[in-house]
């Protein structure tokens, strides 16, 4: 496949490494201010040539490279986070146009196994009321928001699938834990990539699903497969679908 890489970050580089890996062509790196990019803008010309774009960029462009995309017709996959206000315009420029455009806070194909196996547990658990189930995340001293958005979508399967949690509580208590409380702590320090546990607790065991990031290749590799997955597809299409199905999930 001949892939336009649209912002040259951190993600742009790893998605290049990835997507060369797995033999695809890089047509061209799009980037208004990494100096190692070869176009500033992501216009028709620079796409042309392309089968697909894959976008990591910061949410102000958004909306300006969806009409690049539309008018280029060239399908894209999108991970650029922070746009959640703009869903509709940016939907309504894609179907117009009748290309595909993947989009998602998290394409780590690791992640959404995570996702699954807390959501699979938390099933059980409505038939073993004798377990507890609490979740916990470690990120770099870097990070801004805490908890991580990882652990939020994680903690969301918990409380959509398990009767007796009705409520995150991500602050510390300084009180007893109510029994409809799902608690999710951050700790915060050094260079850890991300690191999620959900912990499944009774009075005899205690049963963990971890998930451990050592590198941002996860999310490009997502990306890739995903760009290879939308190629005879169309329209505004959640990474939830394209997981469910490679994944097979029901
Ligand atoms: N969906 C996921 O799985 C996932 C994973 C990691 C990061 N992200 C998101 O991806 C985005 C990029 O992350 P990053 O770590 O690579 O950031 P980064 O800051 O390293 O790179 C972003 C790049 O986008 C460029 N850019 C700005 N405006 C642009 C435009 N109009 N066209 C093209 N490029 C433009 C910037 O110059 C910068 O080089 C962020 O929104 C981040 O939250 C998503």
């Amino acid at each position: 496949m001949r892939i336009a890489i649209v912002g040259y970050g951190r993600m742009g580089h790893e998605v290049e490494a990835v997507a060369a890996a797995r033999g695809h062509e890089i047509t061209a790196r799009i980037d208004p201010a990494a100096p190692d990019a070869a176009d500033q803008e992501a216009t028709p010309g620079a796409l042309n040539g392309a089968d697909i774009a894959i976008e990591f960029s910061l949410a102000d462009a958004i909306e300006k490279n969806a009409n690049a995309y539309a008018e280029a017709g060239v399908s894209a996959v999108v991970g650029t986070t922070g746009w959640d206000d703009r869903k509709e315009t940016i939907a309504a420029i894609i179907n117009r146009a009748g290309i595909a455009y993947v989009y998602g806070s998290n394409f780590s194909i690791g992640a959404h196994i995570f996702f699954a196996l807390t959501q699979y547990v938390s099933g059980i658990l409505n038939e073993a009321p004798e377990y507890d189930i609490f979740l916990r995340e470690i990120h770099h001293a870097m990070k801004q928001d805490s908890p991580s958005g990882t652990a939020l979508t994680a903690a969301d399967r918990v409380i959509r699938t398990l009767a007796r949690k009705n409520r995150v509580l991500t602050e510390t208590a300084h009180r007893k834990i109510e029994p409809d409380e799902l608690h999710v702590t951050s700790s915060r320090g050094g260079s850890v990539p991300g690191v999620h546990s959900v912990y499944v607790d009774s009075a005899a065991d205690t049963i963990e699903i971890h998930h451990s990031a050592r590198s941002r290749a996860g999310f490009a590799l997502g990306a890739v497969r995903a760009a290879e997955w939308i190629r005879d597809r169309r329209g505004f299409i959640g990474v939830d679908d394209f997981i469910r199905d490679i994944l097979r999930l029901q």
